[in-house]
């Protein structure tokens, strides 16, 4: 079997050609090698690969900067996720979209299952929505899988950010008023390749499992990473000012997931500790 991935150099990217290494062929295609957004080159490069599935990892992840990106955001999150699985359909191939919690406009109590109403608000939220929406028009074959919280190695991601910033200041004020789960892009990874080697198509939440808030998240990276005499304070999100909104509550529950393939996602503070054993082994 033959799987071609798009953004590869990306954080999800990288770990998604590390977890079909072994048993299948992988083209993995960075920016450089694919723009998504370019239709006559997406259409040519996957016709001419032929693999048996796409795994379309590329995005604008700047949420902040796609509210002055608006046609960017869109080119990329919609049109290009519209190309790559368009391009698979023409030679029969299956397609995996990623998606993002940010779909939900995050006033709920409890986690969001797949089949609860969206509210994208943001630029980045809407561009992603968009992405889902046209991929299920030209794909017989898709897999949407959403996702959140993202980190992995090689990536600009919150985990970095806070070891950073912890080596520089001995206070951080974080967002104690935003919750979600925390997911390694290695479990993501592993989880995408048995969706597609064992379950049927469909829309699939695939987060860690668990949920914090940035706040608690921050203590915790700092805990497992063994840092010391930094205090961690909680501030709201509205004190943080962004440019753009974000879910105050967009906890995924990977409820198809676990009906279909089983309970068999990590608490999120076992990937954070792997990461991080990972990170200190590597430096
Ligand atoms: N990060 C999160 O917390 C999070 C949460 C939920 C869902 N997701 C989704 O997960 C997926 C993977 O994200 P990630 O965290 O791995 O982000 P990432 O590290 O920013 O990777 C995205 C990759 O896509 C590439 N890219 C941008 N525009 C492209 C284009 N026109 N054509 C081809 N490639 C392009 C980027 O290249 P450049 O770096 O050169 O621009 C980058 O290598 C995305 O679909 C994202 O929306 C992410």
């Amino acid at each position: 079997m033959h799987v071609l991935v798009t953004g590869a150099g990306g954080m999800l990217g990288r770990e998604l050609k590390a977890a079909f290494a072994e048993g299948w062929q992988v083209t993995a295609l960075s920016r450089a090698e694919l723009d998504v957004a370019r239709w006559g080159d997406v259409r040519e490069r996957v016709a001419e690969a032929r693999p048996d599935v796409v795994v379309n990892s590329a995005a604008f992840t700047d949420v902040d900067g796609c509210e002055s990106r608006v046609d960017h955001a869109m080119q990329i999150n919609a049109i290009g996720a519209k190309n790559v699985a368009a391009a698979a359909e023409a030679i029969g191939a299956a397609c995996v979209q990623v998606s993002t919690d940010f779909v939900f406009r995050g006033d709920a109590h409890e986690p969001y299952c797949e089949n609860d109403p969206v509210g994208p608000e943001s630029v980045y939220a809407r561009s992603k929505y968009w992405g889902e929406v046209l991929c299920r028009e030209v794909s017989s074959k898709l897999t949407i899988v959403r996702t959140q919280w993202l980190y992995g190695h090689g990536g600009k991601n919150f985990v970095e950010t806070i070891l950073r910033l912890a080596s520089e200041r001995d206070e951080l004020s974080i967002v104690g008023d935003q919750f979600g789960c925390p997911t390694f892009c290695r479990d993501l990874a592993q989880g995408i390749r048995r969706l597609v080697e064992e379950a049927t198509p469909g829309t699939y939440h695939l987060s860690g499992r668990g949920s914090c808030s940035w706040f608690e998240f921050a203590q915790r990276i700092l805990e497992l990473a063994g840092v010391t005499g930094v205090t961690v304070k909680p501030t709201t999100a509205a004190a943080f000012g962004r440019p753009a909104p974000r879910p105050a509550y967009s906890v995924l529950r990977n409820y198809h997931l676990e009906l279909t393939l089983g309970d068999f996602v990590r608490e999120w503070p076992e990937m954070l500790a792997e990461y991080l054993r990972e990170r200190s082994a590597a430096n």
